[in-house]
């Protein structure tokens, strides 16, 4: 959440923050702004609204300043508007921040008996403040370090200083923050992707470190001050993952791109001669785990539900979910033979990477399942399986979706075979299927007329419902996500068993119910359920696999077949023609697809 960018060069820096502040946009778009220092001065520009907007109102190009630092913001204390827009500055020392300040209030309070006046409702101008403070008795080194101490709670800062005028600093706490090298230039971003078109060389630093950064040098601290070294690693340069190409938006060339996704999965993981999964360095015997629980937020605890149902198909272990926003604060009980896996697209979700620190802090077991493999959650989980999907833009989780279930898959037929508990033939069989996925995705995705004609009545309800049962459960849950998020209209994801608990009584005339009946083991009472919502008037869209018998069921409204395969992979392609709804929803309602309102990419903030 927010983004943020500092550079530090021997020329002017305006236009090439606004550039980076573009591609940040995905982590926050309620507001934006800039400072720059030039001959004394640090000058503040900032607007409510997106980078368009900051450009529309101010001359931009020529802002002059050789360092400089801007701000994406997605609101957490304060209105999304232009007072309590980033940066923050007083005569001396202007900031950006992303994460959020828990002690704000104690320090406003301490800060204002000291005279500091404050101008925006953001917790954010406290750290303004007590830098300002801090440096009127200390030398910079000491007062950021003393300053980091005084805040509680999350930050990734970006900071310039009048009276230092040729440097930034940069200070992480739970955000992420990167550091990059150019020619005559350094960096300081919210991500790589920020900083990808000016460089591919990173280092990331790590929670409680700081950096001061100038045009030709860059130095490293940790959190009491000490100078440290870290290493810098190169980042592969594929520029075309970051453009929409032929593509009105980043999700519909998401959504498009999933035959790569687990085309790239299986070339990864799967031995196609022996049939075989290529996972052998786990740092653990398998046999030594008895019980699993997979963590995520949002889509990632879709897919963990989702894997869920295939660990308990294929292996004999007791298998949890959880939501992190509520593992990380219950009472766990931490046991030696669990194994705890982490679901996440950015891998850098900040509920998330607090579970995952709770395990390590109880000296568990971690396994990340991850797309951003520098990313927090990866570096600091005891072993990753990336998914390798390539760069996701779109706030909508697409083909990071596909690709963590195909791990979560894999690794659950890996147990399996490795414990034993999936006989050899079977396990095979399973590898066999899933070489065949990417084409029946590729057809999967040839639907699209049927779905733009059905996604109006979405549009014009007061609600709907996305029903499933066993596999296809958590794949109503997604869909019903994908929905809300994009569109803006109420959706929600039920087991179809459970109706008649409750939700039953939502049904009315005409209300549009989305049904997952796959011919599976479930179909005849799923099919049941469905006739349930028919009767009190539900206009259903059933959606299932092609198969010469017919349907057993009258009075559907709308069908849509997905390809044939086995029981496990139906989900796969269950769950496209459910992005398309929520795509041509949001498309014919003219919504900002790739950036839905009050949503961010990347959530780091609790
Ligand atoms: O980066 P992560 O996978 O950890 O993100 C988790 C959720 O914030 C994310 O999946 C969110 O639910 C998506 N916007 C849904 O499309």
């Amino acid at each position: 959440m927010c983004g943020i960018i500092g550079i530090s060069s021997n020329k002017s820096v305006s236009v090439s923050i606004i550039n980076s502040l573009k591609k940040l946009e995905y982590r926050g778009y309620d507001s934006a702004g800039i400072a720059t220092l030039f001959d004394g001065e640090i000058t503040e520009v900032k607007s409510e609204g997106r980078v368009n907007v900051l450009e529309e109102n101010f001359d931009l190009k020529n802002l002059k300043g050789n360092i400089g630092i801007g701000h994406v913001r997605w609101a957490t204390h304060g209105a999304p508007n232009s007072i309590n827009a980033h940066p923050h500055s007083s005569d001396n020392v202007s900031v950006v921040h992303n994460g959020i300040i828990e002690n704000s209030t104690i320090l406003k309070k301490y800060l204002t008996s000291k005279g500091h006046i404050f101008k925006s409702q953001t917790d954010t101008e406290v750290i303004v403040h007590l830098i300002t403070e801090n440096l009127k008795t200390d030398e910079l080194d000491l007062a950021i370090t003393k300053t980091l101490k005084q805040l509680h709670g999350s930050f990734a800062l970006g900071i310039i200083f009048k009276d230092s005028p040729n440097l930034i600093v940069g200070a992480r706490r739970g955000s992420p923050l990167a550091v990059g090298y150019g020619p005559n230039e350094n960096y300081l971003g919210s991500d790589s992707y920020a900083l990808k078109a000016m460089t591919n060389k990173i280092t990331y630093l790590d929670d409680g470190e700081f950096c001061i950064i100038r045009n030709d040098q860059v130095l490293f601290f940790n959190e009491d001050g000490k100078k440290i070294n870290k290493k810098i690693m190169e980042l592969s340069s594929d520029e075309s993952s970051y453009e929409k190409g032929e593509f009105k938006h980043f999700m519909a060339k998401e959504i498009e791109e999933q035959p790569t996704t687990i085309k790239t999965g299986i070339k990864e993981y799967i031995d196609k001669t022996n049939l075989d999964i290529n996972i052998y360095n786990f740092p653990w015997k398998v046999d030594e785990i008895n019980s699993i629980t997979l963590i995520g937020c949002g889509t990632a605890y879709h897919s963990c539900l989702m894997a869920k149902y295939w660990f308990e198909n294929l292996t004999q272990l007791d298998v949890n979910i959880d939501i992190a926003s509520e593992f990380r604060y219950r009472k766990n009980r931490f046991k030696k033979d669990s194994l705890y896996i982490f679901v996440s697209q950015s891998g850098e979700t900040a509920d998330t990477y607090a579970a995952l620190d709770l395990c390590n802090r109880n000296k568990m077991k971690t396994c990340a399942v991850v797309n951003v493999i520098e990313s927090s959650i990866a570096r600091d989980s005891n072993f990753v399986l990336p998914i390798h999907c390539g760069p996701e833009i779109g706030v909508a989780s697409t083909k990071a979706f596909l690709g963590q279930i195909l791990i979560l898959y894999i690794l659950a037929l890996k147990f399996g075979d490795l414990r034993k508990e999936t006989n050899k033939e079977n396990y095979k069989n399973k590898i066999k299927g899933l070489l065949n996925l990417p084409s029946l995705i590729e057809k999967s995705l040839l639907m699209d007329n049927d779905i733009q004609a059905i996604s109006s009545t979405f549009n014009e309800a007061k609600g709907s419902m996305f029903l499933g049962r066993g596999f296809s459960y958590p794949i109503a849950l997604e869909g019903a996500l994908k929905l809300k998020e994009l569109s803006y209209v109420h959706a929600e994801g039920y087991p179809a068993g459970e109706m008649k608990h409750g939700p039953l009584a939502l049904i009315e005339d005409g209300m549009p119910v989305v049904v997952l009946a796959p011919r599976d083991s479930y179909y005849k009472k799923t099919i049941s359920n469905m006739q349930e919502v028919i009767a009190r008037g539900a206009k259903v869209l059933l959606i299932t696999n092609k198969s010469k018998d017919e349907i057993i069921s009258e009075n559907i409204w709308e069908t849509i077949e997905v390809e044939n395969t086995n029981d496990d992979l139906l989900p796969f392609l269950l769950t496209i023609p459910l992005q398309k709804l929520a795509y041509y929803s949001a498309l014919q309602k003219g919504y900002d697809i790739d950036k839905p309102r009050n949503l961010a990419k990347s959530v780091t903030v609790e």
